[in-house]
């Protein structure tokens, strides 16, 4: 996975690109209501990646630390910041495995994360071994919001991928989110998940071919070499008989949706 990330750091963000006022919202959601709570909070985000989530909080000035594995997603992320990271820390660590005292955060932050480790409970440990009494857990995901054309390649793509036998499986994340939600209910918390932010993303054939040929995406990153190459031509051949212009845009709606978890005081 982590070799997955070094790979892929400068091409990031074209595959989960957030417009400027939705990275807005999304800090506002998160940095609200700790501010409410505690003053000169100090936020920590696990598997920072690119800073998609964390630029914009470090941009308004709080405290922050970021985590990540990958060297190459967090230089990414130092070249964003050179300039307003005067209270940022980004380390090279591993979630499940922090380097950091008991209590010493208000704000736990992990995106698209949970689904890259099967141990995952570690890091929910570790994320309450390092927040503060009355601390918050804001957990985030990017999810489509109706059928689109992006999803009908990635369909094609998947009945081909049948025919030469692998199975794509895809919704690994939604999975391990119910399972994360499950735990913290177990523990007596309450998540509650809101939709944060809505926007429409214009993406044309041709960009959502290429993202799949440059397995951007992990669930591609299993598919062995052969079957890959093979079932991506049968695609790109798909595609140019389905659509008149590969290079027409079409309408991606998306959502952002946080699940903010409160610890008791
Ligand atoms: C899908 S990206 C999400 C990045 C960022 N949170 C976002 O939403 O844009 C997952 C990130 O988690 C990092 N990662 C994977 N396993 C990790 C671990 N065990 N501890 C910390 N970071 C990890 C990867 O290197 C990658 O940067």
């Amino acid at each position: 996975m982590t070799l997955n990330f070094v790979r892929i750091a400068y091409a990031y963000d074209r595959t989960r690109y957030h417009p400027p006022e939705v990275s807005g919202k999304i800090a506002t959601a998160i940095v609200a209501p700790v501010e409410e709570r505690f003053s000169d909070p100090v936020f920590l985000e696990l598997g920072v990646g690119t800073g998609r989530v964390g630029v914009p909080i470090v941009a308004r000035g709080y405290r922050f630390v970021g985590v990540d594995v990958s060297p190459s997603m967090l230089e990414v992320m130092r070249y964003k910041i050179a300039g307003v990271g005067r209270k940022v820390k980004l380390v090279e660590a591993d979630a499940r495995e922090l380097p950091f005292e008991r209590g010493s955060f208000h704000a736990v932050i992990g995106v698209h994360i949970w689904h890259l480790f099967d141990d995952w409970q570690r890091a929910l440990l570790e994320a309450f071994r390092v927040l503060t009494p009355g601390g918050f857990l804001f957990e985030g995901w990017d999810m489509t919001a109706a059928e689109n054309e992006d999803w009908r390649i990635q369909e094609k793509w998947r009945e081909f991928l049948g025919e030469e036998g692998y199975e794509l499986k895809r919704g690994r994340h939604q999975q391990r989110l119910a399972e994360v939600r499950k735990a913290l209910e177990q523990l007596g918390l309450n998540p509650v998940e809101e939709v944060v932010a809505e926007w429409v993303e214009e993406r044309t054939p041709r960009q959502s071919l290429e993202i799949l040929s440059e397995r951007l995406y992990s669930f591609t990153w299993g598919i062995p070499e052969d079957i890959f190459k093979s079932s991506l031509e049968k695609l790109w051949e798909w595609a140019r008989d389905t659509y008149s212009d590969l290079d027409q845009a079409h309408a991606i709606p998306w959502r952002f949706v946080l699940r903010s978890t409160r610890l008791p005081e």
